[in-house]
């Protein structure tokens, strides 16, 4: 039953498949759901000096956590070098490609409007039943153009800069805002504007006893992902724990509560269908206006659904913005 909801990254009875296409080796977690493919997710492990050439996504959107490793990546003419922890948003129509720096280094990704296994396991099947066709140039750049993947030329003149000054990275520890909680800070790494308003991303930063609950059935799945520390979720009857490197994957319609074991735990909200950044400010607004303002807590509760957000810190005191 633990495997319904707990998904363990480096545990192999916990991934729904494993490809390998000859460069790339694939662990899938998550099927893309529903019309806008959201919420597939898989790790990539490669190899030192493994290269994924300069490509365009016609549609979609890629989000890769680095679990592992360091990656020199190459965005819109500007390059930079990346480690575990960061994070990097492509959205469509942005040229990009990367060169592994370490043995093992492993891709966390996240997509929507891809069905990137899909498209593998397409390729696969072709290089398996039609030897050499995959390789043929012509055939290639029509199968690419069908999966909407646009190949470009990999740049010779390219501008080094670090990695704060490539808006596409979201560096470890750096969020686009920040909300500061007691025992919580919400630091938003993905916008839903960058996201053709499918989702957002958001990384919290918990110390040890904080809560969060589910307060009324809804439509989304949730997926979380924990980055470091621990949490122990109760969904449904079953209790179980999350640790570092651990997703969880929560139903539409499945009621849910977590507390953090440990102080210092980071937790990734890839599944954030909530219009978590405007309910913030939002909330900062009014309760620096009025201190009281939230007291009722009917109003408090239709507050929260007016940003379609049915998640609650239950015992959060929300303290400032940065
Ligand atoms: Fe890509």
């Amino acid at each position: 039953m633990e495997k319904k909801y707990l998904i363990k990254a480096y545990d192999p009875e916990d991934w729904l498949f494993d490809l390998n296409d000859g460069t790339e080796e694939v662990h899938q977690f998550i099927m893309p759901e529903g019309p806008r493919m959201k919420n597939e997710c898989s790790d990539t492990f490669y190899k030192k000096g493994d290269h994924v050439g300069y490509h365009i996504h016609k549609k979609g959107c890629e989000t890769f956590y680095i679990a592992k490793g360091s990656a020199e990546i190459t965005i819109r003419g500007k390059r930079c070098v990346i480690g575990r922890g960061d994070m990097v948003h492509i959205p469509p129509n942005t040229s990009h490609g990367f060169t592994f720096l370490e043995e093992g280094t492993v891709w966390r990704e996240l997509f929507h409007d891809i069905d990137m296994s899909g498209s593998t396991i397409n390729k696969n099947w072709i290089k398996d039943h039609y030897p050499g066709m995959y390789e043929e140039p012509h055939f290639r750049s029509w199968y690419l153009d069908k999966v909407k993947n646009f190949q470009r030329v990999d740049p010779v003149h390219v501008k080094s800069v670090t990695k704060d000054e490539m808006w596409e990275v979201r560096p470890y520890g750096y969020g686009l805002s920040s909300f500061v909680f007691d025992k919580a800070v919400l630091k938003q790494k993905v916008g839903r504007w960058e996201t053709d308003n499918v989702h957002e991303i958001w990384m919290a930063v918990l110390k040890k006893g904080a809560c969060v609950q589910w307060n009324r059935p809804y439509n989304e799945s949730n997926l979380f992902m924990i980055a470091k520390g621990s949490v122990r979720f109760r969904v449904l009857d079953e209790e179980f724990t999350a640790e570092a490197d651990n997703l969880v994957h929560i139903p539409p319609y499945t009621k849910f509560e977590a507390e953090v074991l440990e102080d210092g735990t980071e937790v990734l909200d890839y599944g954030c269908t909530a219009r978590l950044l405007d309910m913030l400010e939002d909330y900062d607004a009014l309760i620096s206006t009025d201190a009281h303002c939230f007291e009722d807590a009917q109003k408090k509760k239709e507050f929260f659904e007016k940003y379609d957000c049915y998640i609650t810190g239950t015992n959060l005191v929300y303290s400032h913005c940065e």
